[in-house]
Protein backbone atom coordinates (compact mmCIF):
# COMPACT_ATOMS: atom_id res chain seq x y z
CA UNK A 1 0.00 0.00 0.00
CA UNK A 2 1.80 3.56 -1.20
CA UNK A 3 2.00 5.55 2.04
CA UNK A 4 4.67 7.81 3.72
CA UNK A 5 5.77 6.40 7.50
CA UNK A 6 4.62 9.31 9.97
CA UNK A 7 8.10 9.76 11.02
CA UNK A 8 8.79 10.91 7.74
CA UNK A 9 6.07 13.50 7.18
CA UNK A 10 6.76 14.65 11.08
CA UNK A 11 10.20 15.04 9.97
CA UNK A 12 10.58 16.23 6.42
CA UNK A 13 9.87 19.57 6.11
CA UNK A 14 9.85 19.30 2.33
CA UNK A 15 6.50 17.46 2.57
CA UNK A 16 4.98 20.94 4.29
CA UNK A 17 1.95 22.26 1.45
CA UNK A 18 2.00 18.60 -0.20
CA UNK A 19 -0.52 15.83 -0.11
CA UNK A 20 0.16 12.36 1.33
CA UNK A 21 -0.99 9.51 2.50
CA UNK A 22 -0.68 7.78 5.63
CA UNK A 23 -1.79 4.63 7.35
CA UNK A 24 -1.77 4.04 10.91
CA UNK A 25 -3.86 3.52 14.58
CA UNK A 26 -5.94 5.92 15.88
CA UNK A 27 -4.99 6.93 19.57
CA UNK A 28 -6.89 9.88 20.94
CA UNK A 29 -10.13 11.23 19.60
CA UNK A 30 -11.94 14.51 19.88
CA UNK A 31 -14.92 16.02 18.35
CA UNK A 32 -16.19 19.55 17.72
CA UNK A 33 -19.19 21.50 16.21
CA UNK A 34 -17.31 21.90 13.39
CA UNK A 35 -13.70 19.99 13.08
CA UNK A 36 -12.80 16.62 14.40
CA UNK A 37 -9.02 15.25 15.56
CA UNK A 38 -7.85 12.26 15.22
CA UNK A 39 -3.43 11.12 16.40
CA UNK A 40 -2.21 8.62 13.95
CA UNK A 41 0.21 6.53 15.15
CA UNK A 42 2.04 4.07 12.72
CA UNK A 43 5.21 2.96 14.79
CA UNK A 44 7.26 4.44 13.40
CA UNK A 45 7.89 7.30 15.91
CA UNK A 46 6.70 8.09 19.39
CA UNK A 47 4.75 11.11 18.21
CA UNK A 48 1.33 11.07 17.04
CA UNK A 49 0.39 12.71 13.78
CA UNK A 50 -2.56 15.04 14.11
CA UNK A 51 -5.30 14.24 11.62
CA UNK A 52 -7.59 17.30 11.40
CA UNK A 53 -11.10 16.59 9.71
CA UNK A 54 -13.29 19.09 8.33
CA UNK A 55 -16.58 17.71 9.12
CA UNK A 56 -18.61 18.84 6.22
CA UNK A 57 -16.36 17.04 4.00
CA UNK A 58 -17.03 14.06 4.92
CA UNK A 59 -20.48 12.47 5.56
CA UNK A 60 -19.70 9.98 8.64
CA UNK A 61 -17.29 10.22 10.83
CA UNK A 62 -18.13 8.32 13.62
CA UNK A 63 -15.79 5.05 12.59
CA UNK A 64 -12.61 7.35 12.19
CA UNK A 65 -13.25 8.42 16.40
CA UNK A 66 -12.47 4.85 17.64
CA UNK A 67 -9.51 4.20 19.43
CA UNK A 68 -7.37 1.74 18.04
CA UNK A 69 -8.86 1.59 14.64
CA UNK A 70 -6.85 0.85 11.58
CA UNK A 71 -7.01 3.89 9.05
CA UNK A 72 -5.63 5.37 5.64
CA UNK A 73 -5.83 9.12 5.21
CA UNK A 74 -5.17 11.57 2.29
CA UNK A 75 -4.61 15.20 2.62
CA UNK A 76 -2.33 17.93 2.81
CA UNK A 77 0.78 18.33 5.40
CA UNK A 78 0.67 21.78 7.02
CA UNK A 79 2.10 23.72 9.50
CA UNK A 80 0.15 23.25 13.38
CA UNK A 81 -2.17 25.75 14.51
CA UNK A 82 -1.28 25.06 17.90
CA UNK A 83 2.76 23.60 17.67
CA UNK A 84 4.97 26.16 15.54
CA UNK A 85 7.18 23.35 15.01
CA UNK A 86 5.11 20.62 14.24
CA UNK A 87 3.25 19.03 11.26
CA UNK A 88 -0.31 18.06 11.16
CA UNK A 89 -2.46 17.06 7.89
CA UNK A 90 -6.06 18.26 6.57
CA UNK A 91 -7.88 15.08 6.00
CA UNK A 92 -9.29 14.68 2.41
CA UNK A 93 -10.27 11.34 2.26
CA UNK A 94 -10.12 8.87 5.21
CA UNK A 95 -10.76 4.87 4.74
CA UNK A 96 -11.33 2.56 7.27
CA UNK A 97 -8.85 -0.59 7.29
CA UNK A 98 -10.22 -2.25 10.18
CA UNK A 99 -12.80 -1.28 12.83
CA UNK A 100 -12.68 -1.62 16.31
CA UNK A 101 -15.08 -2.51 18.97
CA UNK A 102 -15.08 -0.40 22.00
CA UNK A 103 -14.12 -3.19 24.30
CA UNK A 104 -10.33 -2.59 23.04
CA UNK A 105 -8.80 -3.03 26.12
CA UNK A 106 -6.68 0.52 25.53
CA UNK A 107 -8.79 3.30 26.01
CA UNK A 108 -7.23 4.97 29.19
CA UNK A 109 -4.34 7.23 28.65
CA UNK A 110 -2.16 5.35 31.38
CA UNK A 111 -2.50 1.60 32.49
CA UNK A 112 -0.07 -0.37 34.38
CA UNK A 113 2.35 -2.53 33.33
CA UNK A 114 1.02 -5.50 35.55
CA UNK A 115 -2.72 -4.97 33.41
CA UNK A 116 -0.21 -4.51 30.25
CA UNK A 117 1.32 -8.36 30.70
CA UNK A 118 -1.89 -9.27 30.42
CA UNK A 119 -2.79 -8.12 26.49
CA UNK A 120 0.98 -8.76 25.21
CA UNK A 121 -0.60 -8.79 22.12
CA UNK A 122 -1.77 -5.17 22.61
CA UNK A 123 0.79 -3.76 25.04
CA UNK A 124 3.06 -3.03 21.99
CA UNK A 125 0.92 -0.32 21.02
CA UNK A 126 1.86 2.07 23.72
CA UNK A 127 4.16 4.60 24.09
CA UNK A 128 6.41 2.37 26.40
CA UNK A 129 6.58 -0.67 24.21
CA UNK A 130 6.92 1.31 21.36
CA UNK A 131 9.71 3.03 22.40
CA UNK A 132 11.57 0.08 24.29
CA UNK A 133 11.21 -1.81 20.92
CA UNK A 134 12.81 1.03 19.22
CA UNK A 135 15.48 1.66 21.75
CA UNK A 136 16.25 -3.07 21.91
CA UNK A 137 16.02 -2.32 17.95
CA UNK A 138 19.22 0.35 18.07
CA UNK A 139 20.90 -1.46 20.89
CA UNK A 140 21.23 -4.78 19.27
CA UNK A 141 22.39 -3.18 15.89
CA UNK A 142 25.08 -0.90 18.25
CA UNK A 143 26.56 -4.85 19.29
CA UNK A 144 26.98 -5.77 15.76
CA UNK A 145 28.31 -2.66 14.87
CA UNK A 146 30.65 -2.48 17.71
CA UNK A 147 32.15 -6.05 16.65
CA UNK A 148 32.03 -5.50 13.18
CA UNK A 149 33.93 -2.56 13.26
CA UNK A 150 36.44 -3.59 15.94
CA UNK A 151 37.07 -7.19 13.26
CA UNK A 152 34.94 -9.88 15.26
CA UNK A 153 32.99 -12.43 13.23
CA UNK A 154 29.66 -13.44 14.06
CA UNK A 155 29.36 -16.96 14.84
CA UNK A 156 25.58 -18.59 15.07
CA UNK A 157 25.67 -21.81 18.06
CA UNK A 158 23.79 -24.34 18.02
CA UNK A 159 20.91 -24.10 20.21
CA UNK A 160 20.29 -27.79 21.19
CA UNK A 161 23.35 -29.13 23.04
CA UNK A 162 24.46 -32.24 24.77
CA UNK A 163 26.70 -30.16 27.30
CA UNK A 164 26.25 -27.59 30.60
CA UNK A 165 27.95 -24.63 29.62
CA UNK A 166 27.38 -23.28 33.24
CA UNK A 167 26.95 -26.86 34.80
CA UNK A 168 24.04 -25.41 36.87
CA UNK A 169 21.57 -28.36 35.13
CA UNK A 170 19.02 -25.69 35.08
CA UNK A 171 18.45 -27.02 31.22
CA UNK A 172 15.51 -27.67 29.16
CA UNK A 173 15.15 -30.87 27.66
CA UNK A 174 14.99 -31.60 24.10
CA UNK A 175 13.24 -34.99 23.49
CA UNK A 176 10.88 -36.93 21.28
CA UNK A 177 9.98 -39.37 23.67
CA UNK A 178 7.60 -39.97 26.37
CA UNK A 179 5.89 -41.94 29.01
CA UNK A 180 3.52 -43.37 26.40
CA UNK A 181 6.60 -44.74 25.10
CA UNK A 182 7.44 -47.33 28.26
CA UNK A 183 10.42 -47.11 28.72
CA UNK A 184 11.67 -48.44 32.14
CA UNK A 185 14.75 -46.07 33.05
CA UNK A 186 16.25 -42.70 32.11
CA UNK A 187 18.91 -44.18 30.37
CA UNK A 188 16.88 -46.62 27.97
CA UNK A 189 14.72 -43.52 27.21
CA UNK A 190 17.84 -41.58 26.32
CA UNK A 191 19.26 -44.29 24.39
CA UNK A 192 15.84 -44.57 21.92
CA UNK A 193 15.28 -40.36 22.06
CA UNK A 194 16.38 -38.47 18.65
CA UNK A 195 20.11 -37.67 19.01
CA UNK A 196 20.39 -41.49 20.78
CA UNK A 197 21.40 -39.14 24.08
CA UNK A 198 20.10 -36.50 26.28
CA UNK A 199 19.45 -32.78 24.90
CA UNK A 200 18.99 -29.83 25.88
CA UNK A 201 18.24 -26.03 24.84
CA UNK A 202 21.80 -24.40 25.45
CA UNK A 203 22.55 -22.12 28.33
CA UNK A 204 25.16 -20.26 26.53
CA UNK A 205 26.80 -20.23 23.15
CA UNK A 206 30.14 -19.82 25.05
CA UNK A 207 32.01 -23.31 24.66
CA UNK A 208 31.48 -23.55 20.34
CA UNK A 209 32.45 -19.75 21.11
CA UNK A 210 35.65 -21.01 22.09
CA UNK A 211 35.97 -23.48 19.46
CA UNK A 212 35.62 -20.77 17.10
CA UNK A 213 37.72 -17.96 18.95
CA UNK A 214 40.49 -20.88 18.88
CA UNK A 215 40.72 -20.41 14.70
CA UNK A 216 39.07 -17.19 14.12
CA UNK A 217 41.02 -15.15 17.13
CA UNK A 218 37.88 -12.95 17.77
CA UNK A 219 34.26 -13.94 17.40
CA UNK A 220 31.10 -13.28 18.89
CA UNK A 221 27.23 -14.77 19.36
CA UNK A 222 23.88 -13.55 19.52
CA UNK A 223 21.14 -15.62 20.13
CA UNK A 224 18.87 -16.97 22.87
CA UNK A 225 19.92 -18.52 25.51
CA UNK A 226 17.49 -20.52 27.54
CA UNK A 227 17.85 -21.14 31.59
CA UNK A 228 14.98 -23.24 33.81
CA UNK A 229 16.36 -21.66 36.73
CA UNK A 230 12.91 -21.34 38.79
CA UNK A 231 13.87 -17.65 39.92
CA UNK A 232 10.76 -15.54 39.80
CA UNK A 233 12.73 -12.32 39.75
CA UNK A 234 11.99 -8.86 37.98
CA UNK A 235 15.06 -9.81 36.25
CA UNK A 236 15.22 -13.60 35.53
CA UNK A 237 13.48 -14.45 31.86
CA UNK A 238 13.64 -18.54 30.71
CA UNK A 239 14.65 -17.14 27.65
CA UNK A 240 16.67 -14.01 27.06
CA UNK A 241 19.01 -12.90 24.94
CA UNK A 242 22.55 -13.57 24.85
CA UNK A 243 26.24 -11.74 23.67
CA UNK A 244 29.43 -13.52 24.04
CA UNK A 245 32.30 -12.39 22.93
CA UNK A 246 34.94 -14.41 22.52
CA UNK A 247 38.64 -13.19 22.36
CA UNK A 248 42.23 -15.62 22.18
CA UNK A 249 45.34 -13.88 23.62
CA UNK A 250 42.76 -11.90 25.76
CA UNK A 251 43.37 -11.73 29.71
CA UNK A 252 41.16 -11.06 32.16
CA UNK A 253 42.28 -6.84 31.90
CA UNK A 254 42.22 -7.17 28.40
CA UNK A 255 38.28 -8.58 28.41
CA UNK A 256 37.48 -6.20 31.07
CA UNK A 257 38.62 -3.41 28.55
CA UNK A 258 36.47 -4.63 26.25
CA UNK A 259 33.41 -4.91 27.81
CA UNK A 260 33.46 -1.42 29.37
CA UNK A 261 33.80 -0.48 25.68
CA UNK A 262 31.00 -2.10 24.70
CA UNK A 263 28.80 -1.19 27.45
CA UNK A 264 29.69 2.22 26.22
CA UNK A 265 29.32 2.32 22.70
CA UNK A 266 25.83 0.70 23.16
CA UNK A 267 24.91 3.88 25.38
CA UNK A 268 26.26 6.83 22.43
CA UNK A 269 24.24 4.54 19.90
CA UNK A 270 21.32 5.32 22.38
CA UNK A 271 21.77 8.33 23.20
CA UNK A 272 22.57 9.75 19.99
CA UNK A 273 19.80 7.77 17.96
CA UNK A 274 16.77 7.09 20.13
CA UNK A 275 16.73 11.00 21.53
CA UNK A 276 12.63 11.35 21.58
CA UNK A 277 12.48 7.33 23.97
CA UNK A 278 15.29 8.29 26.26
CA UNK A 279 13.46 12.08 26.62
CA UNK A 280 10.09 9.74 27.76
CA UNK A 281 11.92 7.05 29.96
CA UNK A 282 13.76 10.27 31.58
CA UNK A 283 10.14 11.25 32.27
CA UNK A 284 8.27 8.15 32.99
CA UNK A 285 10.60 5.62 34.75
CA UNK A 286 13.84 7.25 35.45
CA UNK A 287 14.61 10.52 36.79
CA UNK A 288 17.46 11.66 35.62
CA UNK A 289 18.61 8.79 33.44
CA UNK A 290 19.88 10.71 30.30
CA UNK A 291 22.71 12.78 32.75
CA UNK A 292 23.17 9.02 34.02
CA UNK A 293 23.92 7.57 30.47
CA UNK A 294 25.73 10.46 30.08
CA UNK A 295 28.01 10.56 32.97
CA UNK A 296 28.62 6.45 32.21
CA UNK A 297 29.92 7.23 28.54
CA UNK A 298 32.15 9.35 29.77
CA UNK A 299 33.82 8.19 32.46
CA UNK A 300 35.87 4.87 33.58
CA UNK A 301 33.88 2.17 35.49
CA UNK A 302 34.87 1.05 38.64
CA UNK A 303 36.93 -1.84 39.12
CA UNK A 304 36.87 -3.90 42.66
CA UNK A 305 37.91 -7.40 44.24
CA UNK A 306 34.74 -9.96 45.18
CA UNK A 307 37.27 -9.52 48.64
CA UNK A 308 36.94 -6.17 49.12
CA UNK A 309 33.70 -5.83 48.60
CA UNK A 310 32.84 -8.33 51.09
CA UNK A 311 34.82 -6.33 53.28
CA UNK A 312 33.22 -2.95 52.34
CA UNK A 313 29.53 -4.86 52.57
CA UNK A 314 30.33 -6.25 56.15
CA UNK A 315 31.65 -2.99 56.86
CA UNK A 316 28.35 -0.87 55.75
CA UNK A 317 26.50 -1.42 58.72
CA UNK A 318 23.48 -2.49 56.62
CA UNK A 319 21.21 -5.29 57.29
CA UNK A 320 20.55 -7.55 54.80
CA UNK A 321 18.16 -10.18 54.49
CA UNK A 322 21.14 -12.69 53.20
CA UNK A 323 24.25 -11.97 55.63
CA UNK A 324 27.50 -11.52 53.90
CA UNK A 325 30.33 -13.80 54.16
CA UNK A 326 33.41 -14.67 52.17
CA UNK A 327 32.67 -17.62 49.90
CA UNK A 328 28.84 -16.51 49.37
CA UNK A 329 27.48 -16.12 46.02
CA UNK A 330 26.55 -13.03 45.94
CA UNK A 331 22.54 -11.84 46.00
CA UNK A 332 20.92 -8.64 43.91
CA UNK A 333 20.51 -6.75 47.27
CA UNK A 334 24.60 -7.17 47.73
CA UNK A 335 25.31 -6.96 44.21
CA UNK A 336 22.99 -3.38 44.25
CA UNK A 337 24.66 -2.19 46.93
CA UNK A 338 27.77 -2.13 45.98
CA UNK A 339 27.04 -0.76 42.51
CA UNK A 340 24.81 1.82 43.76
CA UNK A 341 26.09 2.81 47.48
CA UNK A 342 29.92 1.75 47.69
CA UNK A 343 30.72 2.75 44.00
CA UNK A 344 28.17 4.79 42.79
CA UNK A 345 28.34 3.69 39.56
CA UNK A 346 29.35 0.32 36.88
CA UNK A 347 31.74 -1.71 38.55
CA UNK A 348 33.83 -5.13 37.91
CA UNK A 349 34.10 -7.08 40.61
CA UNK A 350 37.21 -9.69 40.34
CA UNK A 351 38.40 -12.57 41.33
CA UNK A 352 35.40 -14.68 42.69
CA UNK A 353 35.82 -17.81 44.96
CA UNK A 354 36.44 -20.59 42.86
CA UNK A 355 33.57 -22.89 44.30
CA UNK A 356 30.41 -20.38 43.25
CA UNK A 357 32.21 -20.25 39.75
CA UNK A 358 32.23 -22.53 36.76
CA UNK A 359 34.58 -25.02 35.71
CA UNK A 360 36.03 -23.20 32.88
CA UNK A 361 37.29 -20.06 34.82
CA UNK A 362 40.99 -19.90 35.26
CA UNK A 363 42.59 -20.41 38.84
CA UNK A 364 44.59 -18.03 40.05
CA UNK A 365 47.57 -18.61 41.95
CA UNK A 366 45.69 -18.17 45.60
CA UNK A 367 44.09 -21.61 44.96
CA UNK A 368 41.02 -19.81 45.70
CA UNK A 369 39.79 -16.96 43.58
CA UNK A 370 39.02 -17.39 39.95
CA UNK A 371 39.99 -14.98 37.20
CA UNK A 372 36.06 -14.08 36.96
CA UNK A 373 34.33 -10.58 36.51
CA UNK A 374 30.80 -9.54 37.00
CA UNK A 375 30.09 -6.29 35.92
CA UNK A 376 27.52 -4.85 37.94
CA UNK A 377 25.55 -1.72 37.11
CA UNK A 378 23.38 0.67 39.47
CA UNK A 379 19.39 -0.38 39.40
CA UNK A 380 19.90 -3.49 37.73
CA UNK A 381 23.15 -5.66 39.35
CA UNK A 382 24.76 -8.05 37.23
CA UNK A 383 24.42 -7.18 33.40
CA UNK A 384 27.95 -9.08 32.41
CA UNK A 385 29.51 -12.56 33.34
CA UNK A 386 33.05 -12.63 32.42
CA UNK A 387 36.23 -14.75 32.85
CA UNK A 388 39.23 -15.62 31.86
CA UNK A 389 39.26 -19.64 30.49
CA UNK A 390 41.03 -21.82 32.00
CA UNK A 391 43.72 -23.19 29.54
CA UNK A 392 45.90 -25.76 31.12
CA UNK A 393 44.38 -29.18 30.37
CA UNK A 394 45.09 -30.58 33.45
CA UNK A 395 43.41 -27.49 35.84
CA UNK A 396 40.13 -27.75 33.79
CA UNK A 397 40.30 -31.54 33.97
CA UNK A 398 40.47 -30.99 37.83
CA UNK A 399 37.60 -28.50 37.66
CA UNK A 400 35.67 -30.93 36.19
CA UNK A 401 36.49 -33.58 37.99
CA UNK A 402 35.69 -32.04 41.43
CA UNK A 403 32.04 -31.46 39.73
CA UNK A 404 31.53 -34.83 38.68
CA UNK A 405 30.92 -33.47 35.46
CA UNK A 406 31.03 -36.10 32.15
CA UNK A 407 33.99 -35.72 30.53
CA UNK A 408 32.39 -37.73 27.59
CA UNK A 409 30.09 -34.80 27.13
CA UNK A 410 32.73 -31.91 26.43
CA UNK A 411 35.23 -34.03 24.49
CA UNK A 412 35.74 -31.30 22.14
CA UNK A 413 35.95 -28.38 24.36
CA UNK A 414 38.51 -30.06 26.36
CA UNK A 415 40.54 -31.01 23.00
CA UNK A 416 41.29 -27.42 22.64
CA UNK A 417 43.33 -27.36 25.54
CA UNK A 418 45.51 -30.53 24.00
CA UNK A 419 46.25 -28.59 20.32
CA UNK A 420 48.10 -25.02 20.40
CA UNK A 421 45.85 -24.06 23.82
CA UNK A 422 46.29 -19.78 24.46
CA UNK A 423 45.05 -17.47 26.94
CA UNK A 424 41.55 -16.37 26.27
CA UNK A 425 38.63 -15.06 27.63
CA UNK A 426 34.75 -13.71 26.75
CA UNK A 427 32.01 -12.81 28.51
CA UNK A 428 28.31 -13.27 28.05
CA UNK A 429 25.48 -9.99 28.41
CA UNK A 430 22.53 -9.99 28.55
CA UNK A 431 20.34 -8.13 26.13
CA UNK A 432 17.67 -7.72 28.27
CA UNK A 433 19.26 -6.45 31.13
CA UNK A 434 21.91 -3.91 29.57
CA UNK A 435 17.71 -2.73 27.69
CA UNK A 436 16.36 -2.37 31.39
CA UNK A 437 19.60 -0.51 32.04
CA UNK A 438 19.63 2.19 29.55
CA UNK A 439 15.91 2.44 29.96
CA UNK A 440 15.02 2.13 33.53
CA UNK A 441 12.44 0.07 33.08
CA UNK A 442 12.52 -2.60 36.47
CA UNK A 443 10.95 -5.56 35.12
CA UNK A 444 12.76 -7.51 32.66
CA UNK A 445 9.04 -8.69 31.28
CA UNK A 446 8.73 -5.56 29.99
CA UNK A 447 11.71 -5.13 27.60
CA UNK A 448 10.66 -8.32 25.76
CA UNK A 449 7.75 -9.15 23.60
CA UNK A 450 6.63 -12.37 25.23
CA UNK A 451 8.37 -12.68 28.68
CA UNK A 452 8.64 -16.81 29.20
CA UNK A 453 8.67 -16.86 33.04
CA UNK A 454 8.66 -19.88 35.65
CA UNK A 455 4.83 -20.45 35.52
CA UNK A 456 3.79 -18.73 32.34
CA UNK A 457 4.13 -18.73 29.23
CA UNK A 458 1.58 -16.49 27.00
O1 LIG B 1 26.79 -15.03 34.05
P1 LIG B 1 26.22 -15.95 33.01
O2 LIG B 1 25.53 -17.17 33.48
O3 LIG B 1 27.46 -16.31 32.09
C1 LIG B 1 27.43 -17.18 31.07
O4 LIG B 1 26.46 -17.72 30.58
C2 LIG B 1 28.78 -17.32 30.41
N1 LIG B 1 28.80 -18.60 29.72
C3 LIG B 1 28.98 -16.15 29.50
C4 LIG B 1 30.29 -16.15 28.80
O5 LIG B 1 31.30 -16.00 29.47
N2 LIG B 1 30.29 -16.33 27.51
O6 LIG B 1 25.24 -15.15 32.07
C5 LIG B 1 25.71 -14.03 31.36
C6 LIG B 1 24.66 -12.93 31.39
C7 LIG B 1 24.27 -12.45 32.79
O7 LIG B 1 25.20 -11.50 33.27
C8 LIG B 1 22.91 -11.83 32.53
O8 LIG B 1 23.05 -10.54 31.97
C9 LIG B 1 22.35 -12.75 31.46
O9 LIG B 1 23.43 -13.40 30.85
N3 LIG B 1 21.44 -13.74 32.06
C10 LIG B 1 20.11 -13.64 32.09
N4 LIG B 1 19.29 -12.68 31.65
C11 LIG B 1 17.96 -12.83 31.85
N5 LIG B 1 17.41 -13.92 32.44
C12 LIG B 1 18.20 -14.92 32.90
N6 LIG B 1 17.63 -16.00 33.46
C13 LIG B 1 19.61 -14.80 32.74
N7 LIG B 1 20.66 -15.57 33.07
C14 LIG B 1 21.76 -14.91 32.65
Amino acid sequence: MKHTDIFEVLNNRALVNNNVTVCGWVRTSRDSKNMAFLELNDGTTLKHLQIVIDKEKMSDISEFMKLGTSLKVTGEVVKSVVAADSVEINAESIEVLGTCPSEYPLQKKRHTLEYLRTIPALRVRTNTFNAVFRVRSVVSASIHEFFQNNHYTYIHTPLITASDCEGAGEMFRVTTVGVEDGFKTQDEADAADFFGRRAALSVSGQLEGEVAAMALGKIYTFGPSFRAEKSNTPRHVAEFWHVEPEVAFAELPDIIEIAEALIKHIINAVLTKCPEELKFFDAHFEKGLIEKLTNVANNDFAVMTYTEAIQKLKESGEQFKYPVEWGLDLMTEHERYISEVICKKPVFLTDYPKEIKSFYMKQNPDGKTVAATDLLVPGVGEIIGCSEREADLDKLLDAMKIRNMNLMDYEDYISLRKFGSVPHSGFGLGLERIIMYVTGVQNIRDVILYPRTVGSIS
